[in-house]
């Protein structure tokens, strides 16, 4: 007989010994107070009532959300975003978000509803492992106006690595990365490869003032980031966006 064997049977006995004695003597039960609405940030604090995502159950768990996001979370169609590579705590408080009403969106409500935090870690620890695919930036020459002669994609490369100092414009890097991999801390949200309607979308809305979250869940970087740049540019840092390549599914996945 393997040692294994013996060792299953001794689990065998065990178990069984534990059964017999559960069922002659009932043990007192105090039932476990409801726990309270979990906020926003507890969701994605490392302190809160979740542990790091596993990656097996927020694959089953994100079946449901393959329609749109692809199964690997390369959307097929540019007007959903992708969330392959993305950082487990950037997707766990987004969907936080949305469940709550801070972030706005009727469809994601309807998806996020009947996720628990924990789900919401599951599903995020899953995308981050997966691999963003890179799309194209746009090179054809812009015929007019002050960028006249440059790649379109240019002025957003510039504005993405140097930002301009005189309009108050941060350069991207200082924290989506050089690569566009942004950071999982804080979290940062990982931007390369992003289809770049969906990152017009984006950018339009904050510079509208839009910002996710409400009261301690709020956050105003990106509103105040955005505030100056014009249509152009917009487009133009979606297009960089879009095409920039980085080496995802090693984001991590805290
Ligand atoms: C019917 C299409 C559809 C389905 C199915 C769907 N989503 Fe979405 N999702 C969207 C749209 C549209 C957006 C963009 C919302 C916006 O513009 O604010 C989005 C945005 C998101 C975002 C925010 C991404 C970012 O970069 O900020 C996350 C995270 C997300 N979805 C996760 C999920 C998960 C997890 C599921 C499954 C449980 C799911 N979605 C199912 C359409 C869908
Ligand atoms: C000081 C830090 C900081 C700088 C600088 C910054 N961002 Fe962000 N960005 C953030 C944070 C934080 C979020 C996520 C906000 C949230 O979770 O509500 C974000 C979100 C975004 C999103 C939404 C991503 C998604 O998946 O929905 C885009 C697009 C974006 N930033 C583009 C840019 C661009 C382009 C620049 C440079 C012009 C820039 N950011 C500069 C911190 C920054």
């Amino acid at each position: 007989m393997s040692f294994r064997r013996t060792l299953g049977l001794v689990g065998t006995l065990f178990a069984a010994s534990a059964l017999a004695q559960s069922e002659s003597t009932p043990a007192t039960v105090t039932a476990a107070e409801e726990p309270a609405a979990a906020a926003v940030t507890e969701l994605t604090d490392a302190h809160g009532p979740t542990v790091p995502g596993n990656v097996e159950a927020g694959q089953s768990k994100s079946a449901v959300c393959a329609a749109c996001h692809g199964m690997d979370g390369n959307a097929a169609d540019p007007q959903y975003p992708k969330l392959a590579g993305q950082h487990e705590r950037y997707i766990a408080r987004h969907l936080g978000l949305f469940k709550s009403g801070e972030r706005n969106n009727a469809i994601m409500l309807g998806f996020a509803a009947t996720l628990s935090p924990q789900d919401m870690r599951d599903i995020g620890a899953f995308y981050a492992g997966q691999n963003a695919l890179p799309g194209m930036a746009d090179d054809s020459l812009i015929s007019e106006g002050e960028h006249a002669g440059k790649k379109f994609y240019q002025v957003g490369e510039t504005l993405y690595r140097q930002g301009d100092a005189s309009r108050n414009i941060p350069a991207c890097t200082g924290c989506h990365g050089i690569a566009g991999s942004g950071n999982p801390g804080p979290p940062y949200p990982r931007l390369a490869g992003q289809h770049a309607p969906y990152t017009v979308a984006q950018l339009t809305a904050f510079r509208d003032g839009a910002a996710h979250g409400k009261g301690d869940n709020e956050n105003i970087v990106m509103a105040g980031v955005a505030k100056y740049l014009t249509d152009q540019e917009i487009a133009s840092l979606a297009s960089y966006i879009e095409g920039l390549h980085f080496q995802s599914g090693t984001a991590g996945s805290k």
